[in-house]
């Protein structure tokens, strides 16, 4: 694949950034319990297209020239394939999940042990959260998720640990129960002169009414995608500031990123949407 890797759209030059992500290859892959409304244990899973969709994400950021580092997949524990729940990582600094549902609780020391071997300090975490399924760095800002998974004491314990602004959000509706499946962080850099230059773009039904007013004063250049968009997961996607990967399905959102000058690509993992999850929660970026 060849893609340019800077575009320029009115004033606005987009920058491809170099990313380094955690995944996980989903061989253990299945539905076999409930813990969102996507998933439907009585409904087949078949973990070889599971593989093969993945892969297609593996090779995708390999193309664009980012690192992709593998944790093991173990079995009995299916949806470690969502490695985005598996911490929350700035500066070196693992922040580790602490899951809300007994399906899952092995799976946070199983990442904690991953960043530790990997040479991250881990700050192992008192309160429940899930990673940056929910926290998301936006500039110098974190966006955090509650509602459904992490609670608002995370939220402490995530400014706690990393010294930062943290804004929480609430969640409202139960498809969209972790906040990177409401919004995707399309820009996430400083900007020149400490300009926070960042943007994202948000599913605005997916929040309550203090939460969407939180969004709109700060991020008035957002965009907006439409309620369709947001439920085939066309937010649950991951960006390097110019390459956009995408669900095929969200038609509209494509088409909104290109006006903005970002290159959409799509990749399809239409199987892994039945555990409740797409490409960003396939992806945790590991952050030096
Ligand atoms: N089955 C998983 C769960 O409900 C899906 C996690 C999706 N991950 C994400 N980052 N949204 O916990």
């Amino acid at each position: 694949m060849t893609t340019p890797d800077t575009a320029t759209a009115g004033t606005t030059t987009r920058i491809a950034q170099h990313r380094t992500y955690l995944m996980c290859r989903p061989e253990h892959f299945t539905v076999s319990y409930t813990i969102n409304p996507w998933m439907e244990p009585a409904n087949p899973t078949d973990t070889a297209k599971a593989v093969a969709q993945w892969q297609k994400l593996y090779d995708t950021y390999l193309e664009l020239g980012h690192e992709v580092h593998l944790i093991e997949p173990i079995e009995g524990l299916p949806d470690m394939v969502y490695t985005a729940n598996g911490g929350f990582l700035i500066d070196g600094t693992a922040y580790g999940a602490k899951f809300r549902f007994a399906e899952r609780v092995p799976e946070g020391p199983a990442f904690m042990e991953w960043f530790a071997a990997n040479g991250y300090t881990v700050a192992e975490p008192v309160e429940v959260n899930e990673g940056e399924g929910d926290f998301l760095l936006v500039g110098d800002t974190i966006l955090a998720g509650t509602g459904f998974r992490s609670t608002g004491d995370s939220h402490r314990e995530l400014g706690e640990i990393f010294g930062k602004e943290v804004v929480s959000l609430t969640l409202v509706d139960p498809r969209f129960y972790h906040l990177d499946t409401a919004i995707a962080v399309l820009d996430p850099v400083q900007g020149e002169g400490g300009v926070e230059k960042a943007n994202i773009a948000y599913l605005p039904h997916a929040f309550d009414e203090a939460s969407q007013a939180i969004l709109a004063e700060r991020y008035p250049e957002a965009i907006r995608v439409s309620d369709d968009d947001g439920a085939v997961f066309g937010l649950n996607s991951s960006s390097d500031g110019y390459n956009v990967i995408i669900s095929p399905r969200a038609k509209g959102f494509e088409k909104q990123l290109r006006e903005r000058g970002y290159n959409p690509i799509l990749v399809d993992l239409s199987e892994l949407l039945l555990g409740g999850g797409g490409i960003k929660c396939c992806t945790l970026e590991l952050r030096r």
